[in-house]
């Protein structure tokens, strides 16, 4: 991993902020995230009560060294960029250097870090944003974090959270976005001791999309799309003239340059290519939409992830403006 800098107050002053953390689904997201930023190939997150009494993501990627763990629980600490012109071609999943320092301030958060390079780890525990305790460990290569009782000192917060299968359900869904990105990663959901989902590594996209789908995925009516126009490219899957009874029958999925996106500007022109084809059939209703599961790559400068969190993100490309979560 890139060391790690505190961003100076001009960056700071680009970046669009805002608070991330809004349930367990949104640590998962961050910490998941982390871990793809640092190369992992194995990613386990535990879950107990919806998360709401613990999060445990194990990932076996890059790790920290000491130093770098201290600092990655500094506000605007980040190995991703370093300054302003970094800004309009991010390509990593995270940039902002607020996601470990949000999380911290409002859980029991424990992380156990070792890069690769030493044969020493680093635990560290903090209390609601205080530092309790930092440790030398063993641990293999990776990074281990637990949250537990998220929002337990923000009585009013944590009362805005759901029931446990609530949670679960919104782990779950961000859960199966990033598996269907990256089939490189194998990715374990554990809830309550139970084995929720788990997902091989594998090369190939078309064996992670059966684990999800099931084997009905590759009915007859799949059709592999693939498309590429300069430094654009489309790729992925669509459906569309059997009816589906299989779970895919909700999947609209766009993702663009590894993250999931829900614009109406995009799932209209989706539907727009679709129409004609769709009143040709008897079986899908005029007004809904076949399943469809599209990887989308633009240039990293014709991307603007940098809005607020709270907002739908942007795309801006010369002719076009997409919203991206
Ligand atoms: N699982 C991990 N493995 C290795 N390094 C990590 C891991 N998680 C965090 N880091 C390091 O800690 C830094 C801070 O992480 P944090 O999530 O707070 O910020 P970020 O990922 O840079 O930006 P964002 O706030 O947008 O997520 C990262 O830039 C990275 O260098
Ligand atoms: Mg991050």
């Amino acid at each position: 991993m890139p060391k790690i800098n505190i961003l100076s107050e001009d960056v700071r002053n680009k970046i669009a902020a805002g608070e991330v953390i809004e349930r367990p689904a949104s640590v998962v997201k961050e910490l998941v995230e982390n871990a793809i930023d640092a190369k992992a190939t194995a990613i386990t997150v535990i879950v107990e009560n919806g998360g709401k009494d613990l999060i445990q993501v194990i990932d076996n990627g890059l790790g920290m060294e000491p130093d770098d763990a201290m600092l990655a629980l500094e506000s605007h600490a980040t190995s991703k960029i370093r300054n302003v012109d970094d800004i309009v071609h991010i390509s990593s999943l995270g940039f902002r250097g607020e996601a470990l320092p949000s999380i911290a301030s409002v859980s029991h958060f424990t992380m156990v870090t070792r890069s690769a390079d030493l044969d020493v780890a680093t635990r560290i525990e903090i209390n609601d944003g205080k530092l309790r305790d930092v440790q030398k460990t063993s641990s293999n290569p990776g990074t281990t974090i637990w949250v537990r009782g998220l929002f337990k000192s923000l009585p009013a917060r944590r009362k805005f959270l759901r029931s446990e299968t609530v949670e679960l359900r919104h782990i779950m869904k961000y859960f199966h976005y990033q598996a269907i990105i990256y089939p490189n990663v194998s990715f374990k959901l554990i809830a309550d001791t139970r084995q929720k989902l788990n997902y091989i590594a594998s090369e190939d996209r078309n064996l992670r999309m059966s684990e999800i789908f099931g084997a009905g995925f590759f009915q007859d009516d799949l059709i592999q799309v693939s498309g590429q126009n300069g430094d654009y490219r489309v790729d992925g899957y669509i459906f569309g003239l059997e009816e589906r009874q299989d779970k895919l029958i909700d999947a609209q999925y766009v993702f663009i340059n590894g993250r999931f996106i829900n614009d109406k500007t995009v799932k209209h022109s989706i539907k727009s290519a679709y129409e004609p084809h769709i009143s040709k059939t008897r079986v899908w209703m005029k007004g809904t939409t076949p399943p469809y599961i599209l990887f989308v790559h633009v240039p990293a400068t014709q991307i603007d992830v940098n809005v607020s969190p709270h907002q739908k993100m942007k795309c801006v490309s010369e002719r076009t403006t997409w919203c991206i979560h």
